[in-house]
């Protein structure tokens, strides 16, 4: 019998915390989202706002439900917001250091019988659970962006991940209409271990210059029918977090084939990260994306 949860904390405004906190308020979840910035929690908030009313738009989702599901959304600028979940899912910035140090501050403020989740896209799940106090209710709950466009969850046990934590988090995945995939705690995972070596080979086609930021995307999107290019998808994911699952892949597999192209270090040297920043392999302040390159 998996564990009753019926309020979940959200670690992180961001865009994967705001669409993880959307999902669980449509599901019938109370929810809260902690955030140290309350200028994060107000435009997250808006975020999720704006992609309820394209659902409703969209007949996915009846008006009721959305005013429904936008009461059960709480924001809190104080860890302390986060004391009667039953499930805190951390969505931070992908930096293992903010990571433990979030881990750490968190564990005295929770329920003793509280689980503890991270969405962490390649970070050792055992790792980063012994930065809390409870590794046999810690767990990877790997959501994909857009959290609530995207059908798959990836479910990542640590060592130590007990049973009941693995049903719960299996169940919880279930009730939010998603599928579940299991992966073992490696590097990546599975769909980053497969699919940011190809947007970083995308980065190295550019740098060799065997094609334009254009014809890279429009190859792929119409050769191989992908929704997005590689370039568009780099940019979509975050420019800062492609390079540190890169750099997680090379260190962690200790295999020269997945290290990072030095032409995505340069754009996230130069801050430019992608559509959260204005301008990545694309410059996205005009009415259309224009190619930087
Ligand atoms: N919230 C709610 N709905 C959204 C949304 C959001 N954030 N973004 C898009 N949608 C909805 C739209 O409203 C639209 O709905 P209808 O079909 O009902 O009209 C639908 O999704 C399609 O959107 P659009 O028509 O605007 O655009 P599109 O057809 O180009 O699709 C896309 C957009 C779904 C993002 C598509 O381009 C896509 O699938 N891209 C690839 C995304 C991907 O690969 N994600 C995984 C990234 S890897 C990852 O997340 C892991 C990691 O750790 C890095």
């Amino acid at each position: 019998m998996a564990r009753e949860i019926k309020r979940i904390g959200v670690i992180g405004a961001g865009q994967m915390g705001s669409g993880i906190a959307h999902v669980c308020a449509l599901a019938g979840y109370d929810v809260v989202i902690y955030d140290v910035s309350v200028d994060r929690l107000k435009s997250s908030l808006a975020t999720i706002h704006g992609n309820m009313a394209r659902q409703v738009s969209s007949g996915k989702i009846p008006e009721a439900e959305r005013d429904a599901s936008l009461k059960r959304i709480a924001t809190s600028a104080e860890v302390e917001g986060l004391a009667d979940a039953d499930l805190v899912i951390e969505a931070a910035t992908e930096n293992e250091t903010v990571k433990r140090e979030i881990f750490a501050v968190l564990s005295p403020i929770l329920k003793p019988e509280a689980m503890l989740a991270t969405n962490t896209s390649s970070l050792s799940i055992t790792r980063l659970a012994s930065a809390s106090d409870r590794p046999d209710r810690f767990i990877g709950i790997h959501f994909m962006n857009p959290v609530p466009v995207m059908e798959l969850v990836e479910v990542i046990r640590g060592i130590a991940t007990d049973e009941d934590t693995f049903a719960a988090a299996k169940a919880l995945i279930a009730r939010l209409g998603k599928t579940v995939v299991v992966a073992e705690d490696f590097p990546g995972f599975i769909v980053n271990r497969i699919l940011l070596p190809m947007i970083n080979e995308a980065i190295y086609t550019l740098h060799e210059g065997v094609g334009t930021v254009s014809a890279i995307d429009s190859a792929m999107r119409l050769g191989a029918h992908h929704p997005m290019g590689p370039l568009q998808l780099a940019d979509f994911i975050g420019l800062d977090t492609c390079l540190s699952i890169m750099q997680v892949l090379y260190e962690g597999l200790a295999d020269s084939k997945y290290r990072p192209c030095p032409l995505l270090v340069k754009y996230v040297e130069a801050g430019w990260l992608g559509r959260k920043a204005g301008r990545g392999f694309y410059d996205y302040r005009g009415e259309t994306p224009v190619p930087t390159r």
